[in-house]
């Protein structure tokens, strides 16, 4: 089956996130150390990215380090930032000549100086592109997140009555991206953690058994079919829905 072939062009979502899970399975099946999974990891990125390209995908925020995953052993997490310093500096060409942005959301300034640095570089470099958003979300965490737009909200001494939704949303380090419409998980696994819960409020859900660095270009097609065939209806009625757009998460009241 050709996914690419079947997808609509006109009901492509403009954002996907991506939790992608399974890197210390993968590697334990072939007998090897977890790092191995996640140096894995980064091809499954690569084609995500293509895929999403290819399919008109505006932004994709991938869940790269979450803030629970500081806890992982010290081995581990060196391994990990070293592989993201790595990835930056060899992909980053690449990015710039496909028209990539990059992005990240996250607690930033707990990342190493030298992650930090490529990143800011890389960032600066593809700042105009307009192809497609790579977001990363590095030690991140939306508990983290929704508490630290509470706290500048507070902080603005801003009235009661003037908390809106669109408010929060402004002081979440999502601030300039839509919410997504899909959210993938990999490796079987049916939960959040902690990812995007505001943002993912009207969001499908797409769970997959395949491993992260199994997930290939089929795969990503395949999951924006599957979305297709959902019906989308925040909150409204078939009936309601067949007369307004239904792609509006405007009216959220019915
Ligand atoms: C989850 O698998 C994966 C991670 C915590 C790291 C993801 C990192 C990469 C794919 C590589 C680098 C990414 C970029 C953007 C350069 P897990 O270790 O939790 O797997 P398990 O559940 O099987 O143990």
């Amino acid at each position: 089956m050709n996914y690419l072939d079947q997808i609509d062009q006109h009901n492509v979502p403009k954002h996907v996130a991506i939790i992608m899970d399974g890197n210390g399975r993968w590697a334990k099946s072939q007998g090897k150390e977890r790092i191995f999974g996640h140096f894995n990891g980064v091809e499954a990125v690569r084609a995500s990215l293509k895929a999403a390209t290819r399919a008109g995908v505006k932004y994709l925020t991938l869940y790269a380090f979450s803030l629970e995953n500081w806890n992982r052993p010290k081995e581990e997490v060196d391994a990990l930032m070293n592989l993201l310093v790595h990835t930056i500096m060899s992909e980053i060409d690449e990015l710039d000549k496909n028209g990539v942005r990059l992005q990240t959301i996250g607690n930033i300034e707990n990342l190493p100086l030298s992650c930090r640095a490529e990143l800011e570089k890389g960032m600066e470099r593809t700042k105009h592109h307009t192809t497609i958003n790579l977001i990363l979300a590095l030690s991140y965490s939306a508990r983290w997140e929704i508490n630290q737009a509470l706290r500048q909200i507070v902080a603005s001494g801003i009235s009661e009555n003037e908390i809106t939704d669109e408010l929060i949303s402004k002081h979440l380090t999502t601030a300039a991206f839509p919410d997504p419409e899909l959210l993938i998980r990999t490796s079987g696994e049916r939960r959040l953690s902690n990812f995007l819960l505001w943002q993912i409020a009207y969001a499908e859900l797409y769970f997959t058994e395949t491993l992260w660095p199994d997930f290939n270009e089929e795969d990503f097609y395949k999951a924006i079919c599957d979305y297709q065939q959902r019906e989308r209806r925040f909150g409204k009625t078939s009936e309601q829905l067949v007369s307004t757009d239904i792609n509006s998460t405007t009216d959220t009241k019915l």
